[in-house]
């Protein structure tokens, strides 16, 4: 069986992790369980980016060695993939050995294949972007663009990497492969890309400049330019793991996307005569209030201390609920909140603890057998049926919001189910018709609400074992074994209480 790799953009360690690193962790690791789930061998790779200049200037202002800097905040980064339960099997940082060392042996065999020259370059450098810039670049009254920060003129000799003689094929291939960046709007903004003559791609940095990097295997004076450093982590992670290489999906931010995505990558490794990776999830950016986010003005959320307050798999929840994937979204602790109360507390949580109840009040806390089936259970019954066949195919499309959103207007249904069938008053009647119906309608909540929970381990792992827990179940190996409505819980002891989602959470007030 052919495994399916998956991996995550590496982040650059200059600063703290950050909602929207936590976003595409826990986007990517939703992909990930949801393929394993359906059968497949999943191999998970994320990780750090360590070099360059920012990482030097902020080691510098910490006054301390870049190594010692990366030691610590790439600590941060691995703790938040713990704290958030990413499914990861690998955590690359681009200043160990095994990585170093790839990226010294793509550069040489480029080098020795004359795919990589020196030369001399005059013009203007952004030094925040760490980019050489063209007069299309300027803004339509001559100025640089805010986003390069300080731009000053240079001369220097740099190595080149022969981009440009890749243009063609890069074209033919984005034709042959129309379904090699999703969203799919997003490849169009390739081609557009493409339109423009390609420069060659400047890869060194003399280390007068910036020393924080990877030594040119062929000229001491030089590290290697960032990008071409670190796109090579997917494939020198998996370099000795055999089958592994093409990879089947890069989730990264749409800023990555083009040019270092979609047009460096793939053209490396066309020149090193590897495969290009299967396909490039491009998502979108979170803002948070309405404004880009900043440590400096506050507007900022600390992954690891939100889910500490709130539930790891409310974050995740509503990370995943609240986002369309490849659109852009907002962050706010209102809406947070709103759909932590409405939707996890209120209705998921309310189902758990009113099927534990009933369950232990009327049935001594074991499900019953279900002896009647009427029209409110064939009707939630031919709901399932229709929520299951849905949310797969939306999965398997990224539509992941949707899928939430239909998984959960079946926990709805299931709780007006409930309503429906009163078993509080059946409880009270001794007739054989209204005992029947009490049987059938807690069979029926406990049943539904494992096949709700079902749905749910690729979003929220952590709250689908601890239902399966109170209900006394264990799910089974084979997942789509697991969405057929049957009676499975029969017999199942159920616990006295559960606590998911404790409420109510209100918005702390200001001042
Ligand atoms: O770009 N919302 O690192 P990075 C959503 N080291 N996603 C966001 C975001 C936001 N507000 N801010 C950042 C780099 N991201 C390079 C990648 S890959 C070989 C090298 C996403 O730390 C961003 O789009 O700036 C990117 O995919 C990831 O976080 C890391 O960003
Ligand atoms: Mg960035």
């Amino acid at each position: 069986m052919k495994t399916f790799y998956i991996t995550t953009a590496i982040d650059y360690v200059n600063g703290s992790p950050h909602l929207g690193h936590a976003y595409e962790k826990v986007l990517t690791d939703v992909i990930a369980r949801f393929r394993r789930l359906m059968g497949d061998n999943v191999y998970f790779l994320t990780g750090v980016d360590e070099h360059g200049q920012k990482v030097q200037q902020t080691a510098k202002k910490r006054g301390i060695p870049p190594q010692q800097f990366c030691d610590e905040v790439s600590e941060e980064f691995r703790a938040v993939c713990k704290k958030l339960n990413i499914s990861n099997d690998d955590f690359i940082r681009t200043t160990e050995e095994r990585h170093k060392k790839v990226v010294c042996q793509i550069l040489q065999q480029l080098f020795d294949k004359g795919e990589i020259y020196k030369a001399e370059y005059k013009g203007f450098y952004s030094t925040r972007q760490e980019q050489f810039l063209q007069d299309k670049d300027r803004n339509p009254d001559g100025r640089w663009p805010e986003i390069f920060g300080e731009v000053t003129e240079i001369t220097e000799s740099n190595y080149f990497f022969k981009l440009a003689s890749y243009q063609d094929w890069l074209i033919e291939f984005l034709k042959k492969n129309e379904n090699f960046v999703f969203p799919r709007y997003r490849q169009k903004q390739v081609l557009e890309f493409l339109s423009e003559p390609l420069n060659d791609l400047c890869i060194s940095r003399p280390k007068d400049r910036l020393e924080w990097g990877i030594t040119l295997p062929f000229d001491d004076n030089f590290v290697t330019y960032v990008w071409f450093d670190a796109l090579v982590n997917y494939y020198s992670a998996v370099i000795d793991k055999p089958g592994l290489w093409p990879a089947d999906f890069h989730v990264i931010g749409k800023d990555i996307l083009v040019p270092p995505h979609a047009v460096y990558w793939p053209i490396m490794l066309k020149a090193c005569g590897l495969e290009a990776p299967k396909s490039l999830l491009a998502h979108g950016w979170w803002s948070i209030n309405g404004t880009k986010m900043s440590k400096s003005t506050g507007n900022f959320v600390e992954p690891i201390a939100f889910a500490d307050q709130y539930g790891v798999d409310a974050l995740r929840y509503f990370l995943i609920r609240e986002m369309s994937v490849g659109q852009d979204s907002d962050f706010s602790l209102q809406q947070f909140l709103i759909r932590y109360n409405s939707e996890l507390a209120n209705n998921l949580g309310n189902l758990v603890n009113r099927t534990l109840n009933m369950t232990n009040r009327f049935s001594a806390g074991v499900v019953p057998a279900a002896e009647v089936s009427e029209e409110p259970e064939q009707a939630l019954k031919a709901l399932w049926e229709k929520t299951r066949d849905e949310v797969i195919p939306l999965c398997e499309g990224f539509q992941f919001h949707i899928a939430l959103e239909r998984t959960f207007a079946f926990i709805t249904a299931t709780n007006a189910y409930i309503e429906t069938r009163a078993p509080w008053k059946l409880g009270k009647s001794a007739e054989a018709k209204d005992q029947a119906l009490l049987k059938t309608s807690l069979a029926t909540m406990a049943e539904a609400l494992r096949l709700g929970v079902a749905l749910l381990p690729a979003v929220m792992p952590e709250t689908t074992v601890k239902i399966n827990g109170v209900l006394g179940y264990t799910a089974g190996a084979v997942w789509k074994d697991e969405l057929i409505w049957g009676s499975r819980l029969t017999g199942s002891k159920v616990a006295a209480t559960a606590i998911l989602f404790p409420r109510p959470q209100t918005e702390p007030k200001a001042g």
